[in-house]
């Protein structure tokens, strides 16, 4: 955890209010606390730092559908970005759609020149998070990754401690985001809003934290126009994954306040962008 990301985390269930470093931490030479102890001045809840990651969760919060659980898995979240996720959009999309296209575009549309807070909110090892940082350089801010599943922000402060990237990562459930309403200039989510679980309250918390001028970009899947994909993505329902037609999706958007300001698909993916409404 840097301090940049430790400045603006607040409780997760009182998110106004911010939580503090209780003394006797550890912090390595990059100014990276380690080890050490948040605590909730108003609901006095404790957090733990552990090997940089800060976890807002505990040992109590279990994933609720077996798609979630699949990424509470270590095996998946060291094999995600090895295999799966160089090739996901490629094969989703039906044409070639490499990192060299999707991160520029997200990049791009996140503007993220601007100063502040950055979420790459279920981000598993960060892709999206790494991609912000380094658009970025050096503009004043932080850009900080959460998931629920520890096995993969743990292996997502590797990818970004390998690349040299300044970036926080904590355990928060994207449903209960820690961070004080309008304090986050952009939110970045790559493919997880159809596994998310509630969408409604996660589309509610990135409305929430999003300043006036904020952006929010989505990367996520809609239902197959084939009867072929239509019958997998039903199987896949099974595990808790959702593919809702592009107007759903649209009124998800609309419901929580959250203007749609460009769209676009290739197959099932569709990239959006989202202002505040
Ligand atoms: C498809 S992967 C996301 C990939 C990543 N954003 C990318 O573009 O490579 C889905 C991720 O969402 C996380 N996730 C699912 N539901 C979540 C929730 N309610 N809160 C936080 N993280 C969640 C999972 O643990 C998993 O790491």
């Amino acid at each position: 955890m840097y301090p940049e990301a430790l400045a603006q985390l607040t409780c997760p269930s009182q998110p106004q209010v911010g939580l503090h470093l209780a003394p006797g931490a550890t912090t390595n030479a990059d100014g990276i606390v380690e080890h050490g102890t948040l605590t909730c001045a108003t609901c006095t809840t404790r957090y733990p730092i552990r090997n940089g990651i800060a976890d807002l969760l505990g040992p109590l919060a279990l994933p609720t559908t077996p798609a979630q659980l699949t990424n509470y898995l270590p095996p998946t979240a060291w094999l995600y970005e090895r295999t799966w996720r160089p090739q996901a959009l490629s094969l989703l999309s039906g044409e070639p759609f490499g990192y060299s296209r999707e991160l520029p575009l997200i990049a791009r549309l996140m503007e993220p020149e601007r100063p502040g807070i950055y979420l790459d909110v279920a981000c598993s090892n960060g892709l999206y998070a790494r991609a912000l940082a380094q658009a970025r350089g050096g503009a004043p801010g932080h850009v900080v990754g959460i998931d629920h599943a520890l096995p993969m922000v743990q292996e997502g402060r590797r990818f970004a401690q390998q690349a040299g990237l300044r970036i926080s990562f904590v355990r928060a459930s994207a449903q209960a985001l820690p961070f004080a309403a309008g304090s986050v200039a952009g939110v970045a989510m790559g493919g997880s809003l159809n596994e998310i679980g509630d969408v409604n309250k996660a589309l509610a918390e990135m409305r929430r934290v999003l300043a006036p001028d904020g952006r929010a970009v989505l990367m996520n899947l809609v239902q197959a126009r084939t009867k072929g994909g239509r019958g997998l993505q039903r199987v896949l329902g099974f595990g808790g994954v959702a593919f809702w037609p592009m107007g759903m999706l649209n009124q998800h958007f609309a419901d929580n306040d959250l203007r749609l300001a460009a769209q676009w698909r290739y197959g099932v993916v569709v990239f959006s962008l989202l202002l505040p409404g």
